[in-house]
């Protein structure tokens, strides 16, 4: 996991108190370090990082009610929500599955970046491009057409795992994603002929119509709640009989949940009417797993839609 984020609270005391609160939190003694936290948000009560650790604490604690009111004030303290408060309020049930804050993603994976490719290959042996790529060559095998496409976007592109994947079968990748330091690393692939700093819907508001043969996105639609934005867009920006391939996370319940490790787990039902709805034909939807949690498969589809 990427280091822990933390936030000055300008407060040099209230500061030090929450380094000696996290001392005792790493050594198990929660309680005590929860009292250090209060005393640190009663110096500075806009103390963003200690209202959330508080609200982590308070929840190993069992103290459910208590442990929203500290996320809600460390949402409060820091309306970007760099640390995703608001999405252990989501997980908790204490507000309705929403977007991902921004800020959370690109702290998130800017911090990530460095050991990125290590933490999800070797450590969660993470396979999703490769799982993209044989879907996408089956599919085009079933369609008797050539498995090569000009115009190719990757959709939250990460270090260019997909882009690495594809690298033989597309002709000019264009890839997007949040956070600047995991666009650093796709450039050193020099695979990409265009890389934005985007959100993934904007990015792709920007995009001409039918301006592109195979939009991916692998690993990254775990990170969008409502899909239907996004699957809009890339309607409108594949060309006739481009490809849209992704992979998801999965439950057996309905529609879109957020799962322990904070990403969106989108339902079966959820994506098939979703692709539906967006003017695209569902082509390809298999129970595949793109990575670990907790060293068992995460449950998971891979989704290959065509635009006719
Ligand atoms: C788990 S990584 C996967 C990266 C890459 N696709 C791969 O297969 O290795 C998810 C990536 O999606 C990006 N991301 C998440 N939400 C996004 C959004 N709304 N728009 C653009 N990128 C996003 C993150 O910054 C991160 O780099």
């Amino acid at each position: 996991m990427p280091a822990r984020l933390f936030l000055s609270s300008g407060d040099m005391i209230a500061d030090r108190r929450f380094e000696f609160a996290r001392d005792l939190q790493l050594k198990g003694n929660l309680v005590a370090a929860a009292d250090l936290l209060l005393q640190a948000t009663e110096l500075a009560p806009g103390f963003a990082s200690a209202w959330f650790t508080l609200g982590q604490i308070r929840e190993q604690l069992g103290e459910k009610d208590a442990a929203i009111a500290a996320f809600r004030n460390a949402h409060a303290a820091d309306p970007g929500d760099r640390h995703g408060a608001s999405l252990h309020l989501m997980r908790l049930g204490a507000e309705p599955v929403a977007d991902m804050p921004q800020a959370y993603v690109q702290v998130l994976f800017d911090q990530y970046a460095p050991r990125f490719e290590t933490a999800l290959v070797d450590g969660l042996g993470y396979r999703g491009p490769s799982l993209l790529f044989k879907a996408v060559l089956s599919v085009r095998a079933a369609a008797r057409k050539p498995a090569f496409f000009k115009r190719a976007i990757d959709l939250g592109c990460g270090t260019g795992l997909a882009a690495t994947a594809f690298a033989k079968e597309v002709d000019r990748f264009i890839g997007v994603d949040l956070s600047p330091r995991m666009i650093d690393r796709a450039r050193l692939t020099g695979l990409y002929s265009e890389l934005e700093v985007a959100d993934m819907v904007a990015a792709l508001r920007g995009k001409p119509d039918a301006s592109a043969d195979l939009v991916l996105a692998a690993d990254a639609m775990v990170y969008v709640s409502d899909l239907a934005p996004v699957l809009r867009e890339v309607a409108r920006v594949l060309a006739a009989g481009g490809l849209l391939a992704f992979t998801v996370e999965t439950h057996t319940g309905e529609g879109v949940l957020i799962g322990a490790g904070l990403r969106y787990a989108h339902s079966a039902p959820y994506v098939r009417e979703q692709v539906a709805a967006a003017g695209l034909k569902l082509v390809h939807c298999e129970d595949l797993s793109a990575r670990n949690e907790d060293n068992v498969p995460a449950p998971g589809l891979v989704v290959v839609a065509t635009k006719a």
